[in-house]
């Protein structure tokens, strides 16, 4: 067990080291953003150290980067859910955020009831949004909302909390990791790439999780227990000069854990990354080898501007040895979020690995901006 209150609150013992290795230089382990950005450039961080692995990512954050920590659930009736998802992120960072914006220090909440019934909400914060970071693990507050998170050093427990009930949000989200961190292209080490694609960084602390949320949201309970996800991406430029188009999504299918993110630049380059874990042990975790295709009628691959929005995806990815390619189909039970050149889908997962057949719950999204 751990104390959300002091990881946040203590100091890392790491700020009084010396910054011995040059090729890594520490990002100090308290953040304090402020609600509006700096002027100026901005500095991002795209290579990976021996840890801080969910730690900040942008230095003088401006008005076109963005840092994120992200965090869901989704029951195991597959149609229950909740994301959470804390920002630092200005109105010129590609994204169009919500038409209420006011400040760039905001968290996102969206999810399911059981029926089906969707519900999301923007909480932005009042003066400052702190992260502090230790060992790999990270806490945050968003000042005046009543959100925080807790992570435990070792990436291995993560409890979000949310205390606003005056905003129709009040419970908790707990996370118990059963598969290892991984970078786009590798598992956890330091001096790997961090870019998913030129100009977007990705750390997936919590590629699978155990989960229980205990929530009343809007005066219901929302109460289930099931499989989760944490993840961080940043940059510095808009998120739409490097991005065209981008399949996300992770899943559980039988004891396999998957998480892939297929994006291409907008120029349509491809550049995928794909995890497998197997009970806890990394089976896959590389780049460019792991293929994520949209299903449906009128959609493409690379995608076109006038596309619909897919039914569902497919997934193949080769294994080698005696487990040989692992194939995955995606159906969705529900869209949670469905507009031109965005959706975000609840679902199920079905597929094959060594000749055996396996299935799950899902969760994913796709961007597509051509
Ligand atoms: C923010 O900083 C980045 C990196 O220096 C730079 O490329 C970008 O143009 C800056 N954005 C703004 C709005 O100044
Ligand atoms: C971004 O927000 C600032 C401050 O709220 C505002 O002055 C500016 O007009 C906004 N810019 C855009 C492009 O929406
Ligand atoms: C913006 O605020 C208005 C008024 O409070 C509200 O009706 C609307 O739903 C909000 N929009 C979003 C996207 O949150
Ligand atoms: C939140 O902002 C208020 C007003 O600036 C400040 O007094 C308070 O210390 C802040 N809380 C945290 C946890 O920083
Ligand atoms: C880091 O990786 C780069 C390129 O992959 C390599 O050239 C460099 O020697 C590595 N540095 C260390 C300290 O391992
Ligand atoms: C679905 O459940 C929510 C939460 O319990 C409730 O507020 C809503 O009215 C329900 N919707 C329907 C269509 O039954
Ligand atoms: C979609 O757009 C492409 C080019 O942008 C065009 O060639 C194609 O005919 C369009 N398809 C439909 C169904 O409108
Ligand atoms: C998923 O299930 C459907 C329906 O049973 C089946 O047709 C399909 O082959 C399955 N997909 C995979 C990859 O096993």
């Amino acid at each position: 067990m751990f104390s959300p209150s002091i990881y946040l609150l203590s100091l890392p013992s790491v700020l009084g080291l010396a910054l011995a290795d040059q090729a890594c230089p520490r990002i100090p382990g308290i953040q304090v953003y402020a609600t509006t950005p700096n002027e100026g450039p901005s500095e991002g961080r795209f290579t990976s150290c021996e840890n801080g692995f969910d730690s900040p990512k942008v230095l003088a954050g401006n008005a076109s980067s963005y840092d994120w920590w992200y965090f869901d659930a989704i029951g195991t009736d597959g149609v229950s859910s909740l994301a959470v998802a804390y920002f630092v992120e200005a109105n010129k960072s590609g994204f169009t955020v919500t038409e209420n914006f006011t400040n760039r220090d905001f968290v996102q909440i969206s999810g399911t009831f059981p029926n089906g019934t969707s519900f999301s909400d923007f909480l932005f914060a009042d003066n400052n949004a702190i992260v502090s970071a230790m060992g790999d693990g990270s806490s945050g507050l968003w000042n005046g909302t009543g959100a925080s998170w807790a992570g435990s050093p070792d990436l291995s427990e993560y409890l979000i909390t949310l205390d606003a009930g005056h905003l129709g949000y009040k419970g908790t989200f707990s996370m118990h990791s059963v598969a290892p961190p991984h970078y786009p292209c590798s598992p956890k080490r330091a001096n790997e790439t961090m870019e998913v694609l030129l100009g977007v960084g990705w750390a997936n602390s919590i590629p699978d999780a155990d989960v229980t949320v205990q929530m009343t949201i809007h005066g219901s309970t929302l109460s289930f227990i099931g499989t989760g996800y944490h993840d961080k991406n940043w940059g510095v430029i808009p998120f739409t000069d490097a991005v065209g188009a981008w399949y996300w999504g992770h899943a559980r299918m039988g004891p396999y854990s998957l998480v892939w993110l297929d994006s291409l630049t907008p120029s349509a380059d491809e550049h995928a990354s794909g995890y497998v874990a197997y009970q806890g042990q990394i089976l896959h975790a590389e780049c460019n080898k792991m293929k994520v295709r949209p299903t449906g009628s009128n959609v493409h691959f690379p995608p076109q501007g006038n596309d619909s929005l897919p039914e569902g995806f497919t997934i193949e990815v080769d294994l080698g040895g005696e487990l040989g390619l692992l194939k995955a189909e995606l159906a969705s039970n529900l869209a949670t979020l469905a507009k031109p050149g965005y959706g975000r889908w609840i679902g199920t997962v079905n597929g094959t690995v060594g000749g055996l057949d396996y299935e799950g719950v899902a969760g994913y999204e796709m961007f597509n901006f051509f």
